[in-house]
């Protein structure tokens, strides 16, 4: 029997966390990568500003700019038919307050063809994730190790091992829910806090070394793909080794370039004859 798939809406992955059917979501830079991820039947996109680190080579998130993030949407955009589409709103994109993440969600939206924009934070952005559910932009939360706070955090440390810091992310995730929040990135927090935070709301929780009891989980994809073998902590799984495949193809390339192997006479143009 063919089943044709449709476009992931906000309604569906609701009645996936009814359902208890986990959610899938990977981040994603550019167009090549957004059509193989949506052929192979990923639920969201996420144009993470993880992107400052995996494609710009810097060591954090914070100097990525909001044109840097629509610029990578729009490419993304182009290439998706299926998936949902979330950006990051980056590091002071929104932190003045309601007016400046109401613009710059809107924007996200208008320009960069995505569904949704993710905010990091809790209680403190409730005002400005009111203010876009109510201009119907839908919102993500960001909850846990948020990494644009990464210097008040003190480095990528597991968050809410305390029993009152666990306590105020929960009360976060209820306040962000409360504010039109449609579902929460939970990231770096233990697995227990990761399941009371699911099981106490109704919009869905998507994990990042979180846990097994999320409604969701996502990965930047260069860390499922291996792209950085430096780069393996517990939460992650690479399900390809990437960096040895892609040397591999290179250092062949090369080989066959310097011995002329390639290209070969399959490979050339010839004139017309005659
Ligand atoms: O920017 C990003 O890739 C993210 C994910 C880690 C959730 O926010």
């Amino acid at each position: 029997m063919m089943t044709t798939r449709r476009k992931m809406t906000l309604p569906a992955l609701l009645k996936k966390k009814k359902k208890g059917e986990p959610i899938t979501m990977l981040t994603c830079y550019d167009a090549t990568f957004a059509r193989l991820l949506d052929g192979a039947g990923v639920d969201i996109m996420l144009i993470g500003d993880s992107l400052g680190m995996v494609v710009q080579g810097h060591e954090t998130t914070l100097p990525v700019t909001f044109e840097e993030v629509l610029y990578h949407a729009r490419a993304v955009a182009r290439g998706t038919q299926h998936a949902h589409l979330v950006a990051d709103l980056p590091f002071m994109a929104y932190q003045i307050g309601r007016d400046q993440a109401l613009e710059s969600a809107g924007r996200m939206m208008k320009e960069g063809g995505v569904g949704a924009v993710k905010l990091e934070g809790g209680e403190r952005i409730t005002e400005s994730v009111f203010a876009c559910t109510q201009a119907g932009i839908p919102v993500m939360g960001h909850l846990g190790l948020t990494p644009q706070s990464i210097h008040q955090l003190g480095g990528y440390k597991i968050q809410g091992k305390a029993a009152s810091q666990a306590e105020i992310l929960l009360n976060d995730a209820l306040a962000l829910q409360d504010a039109g929040a449609y579902a929460i990135v939970l990231e770096g927090i233990p697995e227990m806090l990761g399941h009371k935070i699911s099981s106490a709301l109704t919009i869905p929780t998507i994990g990042i070394g979180a846990g097994r009891f999320t409604d969701g989980q996502v990965l930047v994809l260069y860390d499922l793909l291996g792209l950085d073998p430096s780069f393996n902590p517990t939460f992650v799984r690479q399900y390809l080794d990437g960096a040895k495949m892609t040397q591999e193809a290179v250092r062949q390339y090369c080989e066959d370039v310097k011995s002329r192997a390639f290209p070969s006479i399959e490979e050339v143009f010839m004139a017309a004859e005659g």
